[in-house]
């Protein structure tokens, strides 16, 4: 099967990328990196041609509510509309466990992201998933003023990212699905404590306090929205155990 990542550089990308390949597909990364802008559609067709499925895990780094639903929706159209024209039949997207309970900030674009892939005439499956556990990493790397560094406070059940790819790929070799089950991590973890952890393992510790992200954004990742539901599946895989995978690292 000719499988595209979109997003194949990235976190998610590159493990599903990793996982396609490994059960012997045949598999393209696609990235601005890679020569393919998928917000402005740039040669998006040629990277598509004779492509089965293409497996969507686009990101844009930011907190902003326009800047995300601009992403999300211009990435989104831009890959429907070519899967469209070169016959892809199966459209399968990343999205975020609860994200349309809170479409608010960043989830903004993910809750235009899922309204256009499920209105799409692109056959499609969904997987909504919790936060990574290299989550900590990236909010590490991303949230700071100047030289201080603090943690959101969050509620969140984070997952391994190798059972996240495993689990596309599952549904990418499927027929599509629609909204597929939720796939989350084993038991609750505190972001903020997942980002000091973090620090520690990678020897950059020191103080990060905690601190609750203004607006209705910050309001539903303290209060549990994002948590999973009693229905979702639940991963293996511990933010200990990936944590123990870092040892000193600068991941
Ligand atoms: N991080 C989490 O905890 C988490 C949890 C649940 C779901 N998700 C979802 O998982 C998805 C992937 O997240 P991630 O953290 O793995 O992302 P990431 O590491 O930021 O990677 C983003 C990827 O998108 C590519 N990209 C960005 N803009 C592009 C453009 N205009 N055209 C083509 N490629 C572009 C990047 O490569 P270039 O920069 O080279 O273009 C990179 O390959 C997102 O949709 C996110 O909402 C994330």
């Amino acid at each position: 099967m000719r499988i595209v990542v979109a997003g194949g550089t990235g976190l998610a990308g590159r493990r599903v990328v990793a996982t396609a390949r490994e059960r012997g597909h045949d598999v393209v990364a696609l990235s601005r990196s890679s020569g393919t802008d998928a917000a402005s559609g740039a040669g998006l067709r040629d990277a598509l041609t004779n492509a089965d499925v293409v497996v969507d895990t686009l990101n844009v780094a930011t907190l902003d509510a326009r800047e995300s639903e601009e992403f999300f929706r211009a990435t989104t159209a831009n890959l429907l509309a070519a899967e469209g024209d070169v016959g892809v039949a199966h459209h399968v997207a990343l999205s975020i466990v609860n994200c349309d309970r809170a479409p608010y900030g960043y989830y903004t674009g993910k809750v235009a992201q899922e309204s256009l892939v499920t209105q799409g005439e692109v056959p499609w499956t969904i997987l909504r998933v919790t936060q990574f556990h290299d989550f900590a990493a990236q909010m590490f790397t991303q949230a700071r003023v100047g030289p201080l560094r603090f943690a959101p406070r969050m509620r969140t059940q984070p997952v391994a990212i190798g059972e996240v790819a495993a689990r596309l790929v599952d549904l990418a070799e499927a027929a599509p699905a629609g909204r597929a089950t939720d796939l989350a991590g084993p038991r609750e973890e505190s972001l903020a404590a997942m980002v000091r952890a973090y620090a520690r393992a990678t020897g950059r510790g020191g103080w990060i306090p905690a601190v609750p992200l203004p607006g209705r954004f910050g309001r539903a990742q303290r209060d549990g929205t994002m948590l999973p539901g009693p229905d979702a599946d639940r991963g293996t895989g511990t933010f200990g155990q990936w944590l123990a995978t870092l040892s000193g690292s600068r991941a």
